[in-house]
C-alpha cells in the first residue's frame, strides 16, 4: 500500500452530499486560482527598475521589460494591445472589441512574449479567445468605461518573458501606491497617420489630474472619473493609432513592482500640447474586473478541467478538512 493510499483509506468516510459539496468548493477553489491575480505580479525577472532614463517620443523596449504585454491580432495581424492580468485573462480597451463585433472570435489571437511582431520567437506563446467580456456600460461616443476582460482558451505559462501585471484594488489604493514612474508600451504609430512599429516602444509619462486635464485649452470637460490622463504637457511622450488597449504601467518603488493604472483609450491625434493620451483608470474597474473573472472562470476552462483540477486537489484538502 502506497503512503497516500494508507492516508485515504484512515480519513473518515464522506457521504454523498458531503463530497459533492467538497468538490464544488474545491473546482471553485482551483478556478479561482487560475483567474485570480497573482500574489506574483509586476515583476520583471530579466530587467532592473526603472532608472532615471528619460510610441511617439518613445525608444525600443529591452527585450522582457514589459511581460505582461500582450498583441491582440485579427488573421495574425497586430490590432491592438493587451495586459495579462492572470495566466487566463486579458484587460485590454472595449473599443478593440466593440466595432468588431460582427467578427468571430476565432480570427483573433492573443500573443505573449513578443518583442518584434514580425518575428516572434521562442518566448512567444499564442493563445485563442474564449469569451470577450465588454464593460456592460461602455460609451462609444464618451469612450466611457473603455474596459474589456478576455479569456483565454488556455493559460499562459509564466517565464521570465511572460508575467502578469499587477491591479490597484480600489482608487485609495492607487494613490497610496505612491508611483514614482510611469510608462506606456506598444506597437503602435510613432507619429499620427504613421504606421505600426516592429519592435514594441516605450515611453515615460507623468499621470496628469482631471481637473487640469478638463481644463477649457485641454479636454474641455470630456474626462470622466473612469478616466485617467497621462503624458507630457508638451505633447512629447504619447501613446498613438495602435497602441490602444495596452497598458499604462506606473513603478511602485516601495514594493518594486508595476501596477497597471490605465488602459490606453484615446486621444486627440498624437503627441498634440496639452492633449495627453487618455486612458480607462484600472482602479475604478477593480469590484468589475473581480465580478468578471470569478463568473467566468468555469465558461473559460470548461468543467472538464476543472473535474481534473479538483481531483488533483482533493487530496490534500481532505487532509485538512477530515469532517
Ligand atoms: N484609439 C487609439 C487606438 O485605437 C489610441 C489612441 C491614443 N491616442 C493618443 N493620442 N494617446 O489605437
Amino acid at each position: 500500500m502506497t503512503s497516500l493510499t494508507r492516508i485515504y483509506s484512515n480519513l473518515p468516510k464522506l457521504n454523498e452530499m458531503e463530497f459533492k459539496e467538497l468538490l464544488l468548493f474545491v473546482i471553485t477553489l482551483c478556478l479561482s486560482a487560475l483567474t485570480s491575480p497573482q500574489d506574483s505580479c509586476g515583476q520583471r525577472p530579466l530587467v532592473a527598475p526603472p532608472g532615471m532614463s528619460r510610441i511617439v517620443g518613445g525608444r525600443e523596449a529591452p527585450e522582457g521589460a514589459w511581460p505582461w504585454q500582450v498583441s491582440i491580432q485579427i488573421q495574425s495581424i497586430h490590432h491592438c494591445s493587451g495586459t495579462i492580468v492572470s495566466s487566463l485573462t486579458v484587460l485590454t480597451a472595449t473599443h478593440c472589441f466593440h466595432k468588431f463585433r460582427s467578427i468571430s472570435t476565432s480570427h483573433f489571437r492573443v500573443v505573449a512574449g513578443l518583442c518584434a511582431l514580425s518575428a516572434p520567437g521562442d518566448q512567444t506563446q499564442i493563445r485563442s479567445i474564449s469569451k470577450v467580456q465588454m464593460h456592460e456600460d461602455y460609451n462609444d461616443v464618451t469612450s466611457d468605461n473603455d474596459v474589456t476582460l478576455v479569456l483565454l482558451s488556455s493559460p499562459f505559462a509564466f517565464t521570465d518573458y511572460i508575467q502578469p501585471v499587477c491591479t490597484p484594488h480600489n482608487v485609495t489604493h492607487e494613490l497610496i501606491l505612491n508611483f514614482s514612474q510611469c510608462f506606456i508600451t506598444g506597437w503602435g504609430s510613432t507619429y499620427y497617420t504613421g504606421g505600426q512599429t516592429n519592435r514594441l516602444q516605450e515611453a515615460e509619462v507623468e499621470l496628469i489630474d482631471r481637473r487640469t486635464c478638463n481644463l477649457m485649452t485641454w479636454y474641455n470637460g470630456l474626462i470622466t472619473e473612469n478616466m485617467i490622463c497621462a503624458g507630457l504637457e508638451s505633447g512629447a511622450s504619447d501613446s498613438c493609432q495602435g497602441d490602444s488597449g495596452g497598458p499604462l504601467q506606473c513603478y511602485s518603488e516601495d514594493e518594486d513592482r508595476f501596477y497597471l493604472v490605465g488602459v490606453t483609450s484615446f486621444g486627440y491625434m498624437c503627441g498634440v500640447p496639452r492633449k495627453p493620451g487618455v486612458y480607462a483608470r484600472t482602479s475604478r474597474f477593480a469590484a468589475w474586473l473581480n465580478t468578471c473573472q470569478t463568473a467566468s472562470a468555469p465558461a473559460a476552462h470548461g468543467l472538464h478541467t476543472g473535474l481534473i483540477s479538483a481531483l488533483l486537489c482533493v487530496p490534500p484538502m481532505l487532509l485538512l478538512n477530515p469532517h
